[in-house]
């Protein structure tokens, strides 16, 4: 699949999502969907906006045992989506059985995404509550690796990590970057943030984008703007 920017749909309704996207007339950005409008609106939402033709990534983060995720994963499956994910923190078993689980009869499925280390987590709640003594950078480039092993097609990743996961995993591996934002915009709680063309400079294949656009004057006009220095 192509570079693009993916809008980070955090809203709470599908009123609420669906008037967001109505207006975009003239273009149909890729979509991500998680946790909050998930349980909030269900996989209605997702067919609805998989109908008016806009591509999703469904931002689940599925962590279980192996046995529990192959089964969720066949009825996301059946959602027809074209991004999802797991936390690599699962092992290798359970993203080995998540991708059993995602792919169709015909052997295609959508692109299976981890999650390393959330940014959330930092190195003093790495070592307290989590027990790994190692750096976070060592410790996210190791999930990264171990989802390459087990044969997911990326890595979620902040875009200052995403030249650093191409060197150990490969080019193709994907870099899917979230903590982007616009050089004239407010970084809000995103700690380390890069422009989407910088972004691009630093080899992210997807950026994520939410507030800067669903919070902008003009969400049609701002997504233009990511996408002509994202993809340009
Ligand atoms: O509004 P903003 O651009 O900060 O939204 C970023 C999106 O990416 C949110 O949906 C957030 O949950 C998600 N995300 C993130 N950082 C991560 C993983 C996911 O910001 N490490």
């Amino acid at each position: 699949m192509a570079r693009d920017v993916i809008i980070a749909c955090d809203f709470n309704s599908k009123e609420e999502t669906l008037a967001f996207l109505d207006r975009f007339t003239d273009c149909k950005p890729f979509v991500k969907i998680g946790m909050e409008l998930y349980y909030a609106a269900g996989p209605e939402i997702v067919r609805e906006i998989k109908k008016r033709g806009h591509k999703i990534f469904l931002d689940l983060k599925l962590h279980d045992i192996p046995n529990t995720v192959n089964k969720a994963m066949k009825v996301l499956r059946d959602l027809d989506v074209d991004i999802t994910n797991v936390h690599a923190a699962g092992t290798i078993p359970m993203m080995e059985a998540a991708i059993k689980g995602l792919e169709k009869e015909d052997g295609k499925r959508a692109l299976l995404i981890a999650v390393t280390q959330l940014t959330s987590t930092d190195q003093e709640h790495l070592e307290t509550d989590l027990l790994i003594r190692e750096p976070m950078e060592e410790v996210v480039m190791h999930y990264a690796e171990n989802a390459k092993k087990a044969g997911l097609d990326g890595v979620v990743c902040s875009p200052l990590e995403a030249g650093a996961v191409h060197a150990r995993c490969g080019e193709g591996f994907l870099t899917i970057t979230p903590g982007v934002r616009f050089a004239d915009g407010d970084a809000q709680d995103q700690k380390r943030v890069m422009t989407p063309k910088e972004a691009k400079k630093a080899g992210s294949d997807y950026i994520v984008m939410g507030r800067p656009i669903t919070q902008a004057g003009d969400p049609v006009m701002a997504y233009k703007r990511a996408v002509k220095e994202f993809l340009s």
